[in-house]
């Protein structure tokens, strides 16, 4: 049964997001040419074919400077064990401190970037070649071709398939991080046949066929 709506105030209220920290440098020479971390929530996927992410960024930033003028930037996907120094990264700048230092983090060099480094403690690591800058209003969205992923070995199965479930990744919700909770279903479960579900979904298939919305006993 549905409940009785009220319309609010147009926001960005979009919920959960991802928390991201996203690496970057300025071009060698140039006074930006500092490693930096910036955190960033207002991240997201927005082409398959080539692979394109957007990220949007404030113009006051100091990060946003060195993303213009390197045209990279590196997405580090923030777990648990990261999440402090995320949030750190997210209210100190780099025009004042050295972040990486500051959060014992340390700026390896990034596959297929010839400026902004990776972070090693983070699971996974996308470099990006920013393509197009959309210039919003409060905010620049870098739009960027990913062009190298890195990731932590011990993700990988047997089978080298990456396993992103063990990374224990956090999203970022109405201002609180937040861990992912149990896998609730997955992409296509509600017309997937029983042995699919058997499979991927061993205790919820017992109990229920999702693709008939029935339960099987
Ligand atoms: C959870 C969280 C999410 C944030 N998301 C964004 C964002 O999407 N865009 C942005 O410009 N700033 C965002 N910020 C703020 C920047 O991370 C913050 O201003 C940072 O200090 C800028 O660092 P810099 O000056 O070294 O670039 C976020 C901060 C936090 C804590």
């Amino acid at each position: 049964m549905s409940v009785p709506r009220i319309q609010l105030n147009p926001a960005t209220v979009m919920a959960p997001v991802p928390v991201v920290l996203v690496s970057c440098r300025g071009p060698e020479g140039s006074e930006y040419a500092k490693p930096n971390l910036i955190t960033l929530a207002w991240a997201g996927i927005v082409c398959s074919e080539p692979p394109m992410v957007s990220i949007s960024v404030r113009k006051s930033r100091y990060s946003h400077r060195q993303i213009q003028e390197s045209g990279e930037f590196v997405i580090n996907l923030v777990n648990e064990k990261l999440l402090r120094q995320t949030d750190f990264c997210g209210v100190k700048s780099g025009r004042d401190i050295d972040k990486f230092a500051a959060c014992h983090l340390t700026a390896c060099p990034a596959a297929a970037m010839l400026h902004a480094p990776a972070v090693a403690e983070s699971p996974l690591s996308l470099s990006c070649q920013v393509r197009q800058v959309l210039e919003l209003g409060s905010h620049d969205c870098f739009i960027g071709e990913i062009v190298a992923v890195e990731a932590a070995a011990d993700l990988m199965d047997e089978k080298n398939k990456l396993c992103l479930d063990r990374a224990g990744l956090v999203a970022y919700c109405h201002g609180d991080y937040r861990s992912l909770g149990s896998i609730l279903g997955f992409f296509g479960y509600s017309v997937a046949g029983d042995e699919v579900l058997a499979r991927r979904m061993p205790k919820k298939a017992a109990r229920r066929s999702p693709a008939k919305g029935k339960k099987s006993d």
